[in-house]
């Protein structure tokens, strides 16, 4: 499993590469239809949210967020997080939201625990480090992925706490769904929220596709976050339907009133920030952003049963919309010739990723496709 972490750092490598290959190969395979499961970013825009958007472009309104479906969305999300404090700051991309969120989170001399897997840790080009002045990234150890008690207090009883020369660890940062598709429930988060708190850490919550986690721990957003003991977090609308559009949410007034600003220096706020809120508020109203994240993770549950059916080796149980098996590299080169679109990370292991676009067809076709090419006679 460390083995794969580390080889996740080196997933561009291998996406420049296989989709280099998927596309020669379809070349040679016009009729085949390429089937998308690179990543939830590669689906299109939700219908509903477009015409969200189309329903805002009438006449004008107050620019920097001082529009009357800004208000809306500010009272949408206290609604929903169950938090009269709640403040919701939208910005443009998942690394905005999680560097800006950790920087208001983070001092200059703190350090922030996550798990070595952690997009913020491998992903984000240092996003967190540059925006928080130096603030320290410390990736953890962990199965499944994910950050446990024990690792988590080996880091706290081997740091050098009131001691200049040791960056102090400040804020505790979680993934859910983590990057490689596994879940923590309310009372996991809890508990490490408690945890952290008890060293006076503020808990940060990554959630790229943390609609995709409710829908599959069908729990309320409220009891994942703010009842949970979380501080801030991404709310990661893009990869499930929105048109680059990602939030802060924050519980915390302390961070909340540094967002204000940190946000605007970053250059995150949004002129027309109307067409962002509109959005969000379409996305959070009447379960659409569930819905849709129900589709992937469905989509992806008969996709997972299929491929264990065929007799693959999953790396870990998906649990959400994201899955990773290890084939070995000749099977890996048969599905891309196959004109199935996916991200190797190396060492025969490859990604699959399912969207609200997904459809049952596809992953059927996905089956047909990967007997033969994992399965050769
Ligand atoms: C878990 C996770 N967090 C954050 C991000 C960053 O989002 P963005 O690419 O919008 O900056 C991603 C993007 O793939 C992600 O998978």
């Amino acid at each position: 499993m460390e083995h794969l972490a580390k080889s996740a750092s080196d997933q561009n490598h291998h996406r420049n590469r296989v989709d280099a290959c998927a596309h020669s190969y379809s070349d040679g395979m016009a009729s085949t239809r390429p089937i998308e499961l690179r990543s939830d970013n590669c689906a299109g825009v939700a219908p509903e949210i477009l015409a969200a958007i189309e329903s805002a472009n009438t006449g004008s309104a107050l620019a920097y967020g001082g529009d009357a479906i800004t208000t809306q969305l500010g009272e949408l999300t206290r609604e929903v997080f169950q938090d009269p404090e709640a403040r919701i700051f939208p910005v443009h991309t998942g690394t905005a939201a999680n560097s800006l969120a950790l920087s208001a989170l983070c001092p200059p001399w703190g350090s922030v625990l996550c798990h070595e897997t952690a997009h913020i840790f491998v992903n984000e080009g240092g996003a967190t480090s540059m925006f928080g002045a130096g603030a320290v990234m410390r990736g953890l150890s962990g199965s499944d992925f994910k950050l446990h008690v024990e690792q988590i207090q080996h880091a706290f009883d081997t740091a050098l706490w009131d001691d200049a020369h040791f960056s102090q660890p400040s804020v505790l940062s979680i993934t859910c769904p983590t990057d490689f598709g596994t879940l923590y429930t309310p009372a996991e988060v809890k508990t490490l929220a408690d945890l952290a708190a008890s060293r006076k850490l503020r808990m940060h919550l990554d959630g790229a596709r943390l609609a995709n986690a409710l829908a599959a721990l069908k729990c309320t957003p409220a009891d994942l976050t703010k009842r949970a003991g979380v501080n801030a977090f991404s709310l990661g609308a893009t990869k499930n339907g929105a048109l680059s559009c990602d939030a802060i949410v924050s519980f915390d007034a302390q961070a909340s009133d540094q967002l204000f600003y940190r946000i605007k220096r970053a250059g995150q706020v949004a002129s027309k920030m109307r067409f962002q809120s509109v959005q969000l508020v379409a996305y959070m109203t009447d379960g659409l952003w569930l819905r849709l994240a129900q589709r992937a993770n469905e989509a992806m549950q008969l996709l997972a049963t299929g491929l264990r059916n065929l007799g693959t080796q999953l790396v870990a149980d998906p649990q959400a919309n994201m899955l990773f098996a290890r084939v070995g590299q000749p099977a890996l080169d048969r599905l891309a010739a196959a004109n199935i679109l996916f991200y190797p990370m190396g060492d025969g292991v490859l990604r699959f990723v399912t969207s609200f676009q997904t459809t049952d067809e596809d992953v059927a076709e996905v089956l047909r496709r990967a007997e033969i090419a994992l399965n050769p006679s």
